[in-house]
């Protein structure tokens, strides 16, 4: 069924088509280079530019997909969670969309969407159930699936996001925005110091990235600064927060004896972490799905394909879509 998706929860503004879980085309702009100066995203400018480009992204996403707007057979839409401005904007432009194409509509939420991104372009069948992480700017939550709409959160973050954090202590650190892409590309483990932040092991599932953070923070002022001390620091941070998200990734399969693993997230582009996760796969035998590298950041496609899926499964939405800026629970 020839779904269109369209996602606009944060800085990027994503169209994509998508029939039987194969991506026909995907166009998608980042305002991110607009941020550089600020250090971190501006929601005004973030749903300004998505509203000058949408219809450009649109129309494009289109042309390169070889389709006609009349082929296309249904609308999803990301609903939230996201900065509440940009995911107006999205929600307009589908709701146009549907009714003048006079095709069925469905709000689709964020999280999800980046966990289904990893079933695409594949012809397995979508396997269930299996221990769910989403790692990204806003969110580090780790769940039970059971199906993409019968998923129970186990775990989330009480404080900074992953990203959030990755992006606050580079940038501490004097990198760009945003930081935690930089830190992945000089992270060696050569420089990885192992006892430099210790995140306390929890009972629950919940993450906590606050405190090494701080630690992080101080490293600057106290240490001697050595040539490689920046390199030091990063990679031993990033170290620490890879291994956290593997541990609560371990204690959930363990608790709840399943082994199938789905990833997804701005985050699981970081090399090192798909690399953990391949060698947890290979150690405990489990089955790890994660997205090509292209499609962990916010893109339409895993937007188009859960509308997709969703739609057949249960129906699409009758009246309105109203966006909602933070995480909803089943
Ligand atoms: O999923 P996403 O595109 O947007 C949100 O939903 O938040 O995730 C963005 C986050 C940012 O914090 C960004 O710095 C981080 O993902 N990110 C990475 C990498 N690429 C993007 N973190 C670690 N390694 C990367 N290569
Ligand atoms: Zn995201």
């Amino acid at each position: 069924m020839l779904t269109l998706g369209i996602e606009t929860s944060c800085d990027e503004t994503s169209v994509a088509l998508v029939n039987k879980r194969k991506i026909l085309a995907q166009a998608t702009f980042s305002s991110v280079r607009f941020y550089r100066p600020y250090g971190g995203i501006i929601p005004e400018i973030a749903s300004r530019k998505q509203f000058k480009f949408i219809s450009l992204i649109f129309r494009k996403a289109l042309k390169d997909s070889g389709c006609r707007s009349s082929d296309i057979k249904a609308v999803a839409v990301t609903q939230g969670p996201g900065l509440i401005g940009s995911l107006m904007v999205g929600v307009q432009f589908a709701q146009g969309i549907s009714l003048a194409l006079k095709i069925p509509l469905i709000g689709i939420d964020h999280l999800k969407a980046h966990l289904f991104a990893a079933f695409l372009n594949r012809k397995e069948k979508i396997f269930s159930p299996f221990i769910g992480l989403v790692a990204s700017g806003g969110h580090t939550n780790i769940y039970l699936v059971y199906d993409f709409d019968k998923m129970e959160l186990l775990g989330e973050t009480l404080d900074d996001a992953c990203g959030e954090a990755l992006d606050k202590v580079g940038r501490f650190y004097g990198l760009d925005y945003p930081a935690a892409v930089y830190i992945d590309k000089l992270f060696s483990l050569k420089f990885v110091d192992r006892g430099m932040f210790k995140i306390k092991k929890r009972q629950d599932f919940n993450f906590s990235f606050s405190g090494i953070k701080t630690a992080a923070v101080y490293k600057k002022t106290q240490e001697q600064r050595q040539p490689s001390f920046q390199k030091i620091v990063l990679s031993s941070f990033q170290y620490a927060i890879v291994e956290n998200l593997i541990l609560l990734l371990q204690k959930a399969t363990e608790t709840f004896k399943i082994k199938n693993v789905v990833c997804g997230g701005g985050v699981l582009a970081n090399r090192f972490l798909r690399r953990r996760l391949q060698q947890e796969a290979a150690k405990r035998e489990w089955r790890v799905l994660i997205p090509p590298r292209e499609l962990c950041s916010d893109n339409a496609a895993g937007v188009a394909g859960l509308g997709e899926y969703l739609g057949k499964k249960r129906g699409f939405n009758s009246g309105e879509i109203e966006p909602y800026s933070v995480s909803k629970r089943d």
